[in-house]
């Protein structure tokens, strides 16, 4: 227990930190919890007990009712641009300044890993502030403000949707192909902030596991563990992340 923190960081996680050689990371809505942003399935304030995942996050729902849809991920990217990156994030910048490799997949669409300088990003969901034309599937980086909602395709003349990965679509193939290589190749495998529940990103810590590596569950919802191939850390990542780092390289984050 460090003079200034009362996050309990156990000694064998923090040699085995300095010693990686090759670290991989898997975050979730639980690492942007503390920048303001809510998370999906969290009691009472997760996205999913206020709204229905089928109304408004699947290919289905956009044709069914596009402004509804379009509308609610606009007031998405307006939180996520007002939200700060926490030292939770500026935390795994740090991290990936000290590793010889290190590769960050996240499932968040909010941008702030890379607001915070981390490097080597995989998002598999997409990204909330990047726009697709649904009928072409491409990317569309600007189009007329005429307020039609939502907009449409300069080219196509389609509807304009958020470039994020709705139910039922699947991942973007390349990037999921890095993640596994990632999960496959690194010595530590943590995995920060999700509740493990959809597929197919919640599959790489298994993958990581068995492929040899030391993995470390960084939650609010997890029993305390520390053995040499498994770290369970109970508490709000913004401030274990930043007490590892401390300790790990006497860094301030
Ligand atoms: N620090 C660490 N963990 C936290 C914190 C915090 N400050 N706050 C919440 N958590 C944990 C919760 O206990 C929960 O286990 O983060 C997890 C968030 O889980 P979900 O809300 O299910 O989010 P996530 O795992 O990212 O969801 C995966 O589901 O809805 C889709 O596409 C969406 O990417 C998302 C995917």
């Amino acid at each position: 227990m460090s003079e200034q923190s009362a996050v309990s960081i156990p000694p064998g996680l923090v040699e085995a930190l300095r010693g990686a050689k090759s670290i991989a990371v898997l975050t979730g809505a639980g690492i942007s919890a503390e920048s303001g942003l809510p998370t999906f399935r969290d009691p009472q304030t997760g996205l999913w007990e206020k709204f229905r995942p089928e109304d408004l996050a699947t290919s289905e729902a956009f044709q069914r009712n596009p402004k509804l849809v379009w509308e609610w991920y606009a007031h998405r990217r307006e939180l996520m641009g007002q939200a700060q990156p926490n030292p939770g994030h500026a935390a795994l910048a740090a991290i990936e300044r000290h590793a010889a490799t290190f590769t960050l997949v996240t499932q968040n669409i909010d941008g702030l890993h890379q607001r915070a300088d981390s490097r080597n990003v995989l998002e598999l969901h997409g990204n909330i502030t990047r726009t697709r034309c649904f009928e072409e599937d491409t990317l569309v980086e600007s189009w007329s403000a005429n307020g039609e909602v939502p907009p449409h395709c300069p080219r196509c003349g389609g509807l304009l949707r958020p470039d994020v990965v709705w139910f039922g679509e699947s991942l973007p193939e390349e990037t999921f192909e890095q993640a596994l290589e990632a999960a496959i190749f690194c010595d530590l495998f943590f995995s920060i902030g999700t509740s493990g529940l959809v597929e197919p990103a919640a599959s790489l810590t298994e993958v990581a596991r068995r492929a040899g590596a030391t993995i470390v569950v960084i939650n609010l919802e997890v029993e305390p563990l520390a053995s040499p191939d498994l770290y369970q850390l109970n508490g709000p990542a913004g401030q274990i992340l930043p007490e590892l780092v401390r300790q790990a390289w006497r860094d301030e984050v």
